[in-house]
């Protein structure tokens, strides 16, 4: 087992690459805190813990700092520490710039950027008294190419991968590796509203001519947030069928 009795946050656990990784993780032995406002997390728990896993949902908000806060004093008060922080959970609020509201603006700005700086800001003092963290973050291939429609997800993306960035800088020196994850088009609830037309175009201009699933995604958290990732620290990995090179 690659995560044999290790504590991971998973954001936005609930459904999509989050739930995946979440399943994911229990299966290599982890205990996975699923952090999500979707009820349906208790459903992903309840199905982890009768597979012999070992899961727990909280429904809480990314964006609200005092029950991040208490979340993670319960858990490091729980199980002694917290080992990984999978910042997963992210919205959209699509629209040209021309007609972007200042609340699409702020509500994805809210999600995507403030909620991982609060939550890795919230773990970081468990890692640091274990020697010992993994901070994986959700960007996009849109963070690294931006994308028409996107402007504020774009910057966020951009932002998740300068953050982890810095992060490497800050907190290396007490055994925390902090890395982004970069996923092209995935087939999750977030995507599934786009036209069919449109949907052959995405796959056309992909190299290897097909989307990812979730659990293609889930493989490279797994693989950053474990022991074999030890040196690798700062990086943005794509993961996206080739399109970004
Ligand atoms: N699907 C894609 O094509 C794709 C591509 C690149 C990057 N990503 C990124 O990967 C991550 C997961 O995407 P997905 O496709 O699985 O999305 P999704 O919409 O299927 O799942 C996102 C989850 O985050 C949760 N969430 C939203 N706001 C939250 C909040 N304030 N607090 C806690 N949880 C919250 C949602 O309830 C949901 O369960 C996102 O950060 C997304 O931007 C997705």
């Amino acid at each position: 087992m690659r995560l044999k009795d290790k504590i991971a946050i998973v954001t936005g656990g609930s459904r999509g690459i989050g739930r995946a990784v979440a399943e994911l993780f229990a299966k290599e032995g982890a205990t996975v805190i699923i952090m999500d406002l979707l009820p349906q997390g208790q459903q992903v728990t309840d199905s982890i813990n009768d597979s012999g896993g070992k899961a727990e949902y909280h429904q809480v908000s990314v964006t609200d700092k005092p029950a991040v806060t208490r979340l993670f004093k319960m858990v490091n008060d729980e199980y002694g520490r917290i080992d990984i922080l999978i910042n997963n959970a992210g919205i959209t609020r699509d629209r040209t710039l021309e007609k972007m509201s200042e609340d699409e603006w702020d509500a994805v700005i809210d999600v995507n950027l403030k909620g991982v700086f609060i939550c890795t800001q919230a773990a970081v003092p468990y890692m640091k008294e274990n020697k010992w963290g993994r901070i994986v973050s959700a960007a996009s291939n849109v963070g690294l190419r931006g994308n028409f429609g996107q402007t504020n997800y774009a910057a966020t993306k951009a932002g998740v991968i300068a953050m982890s960035k810095t992060w490497t800088m800050e907190f290396g020196k007490y055994g925390i590796t902090a890395n982004a994850i970069a996923p092209g088009f995935t087939m999750t609830e977030m995507v599934d509203k786009i036209p069919a037309e449109h949907f052959t175009k995405i796959k056309d201009s992909i190299p290897l001519r097909t989307v990812a699933q979730p659990i293609d995604i889930a493989y490279g958290y797994l693989y950053l947030a474990s022991d074999e990732a030890r040196f690798v620290s700062g990086i943005c990995l794509t993961i996206d069928g080739g399109t970004s090179r």
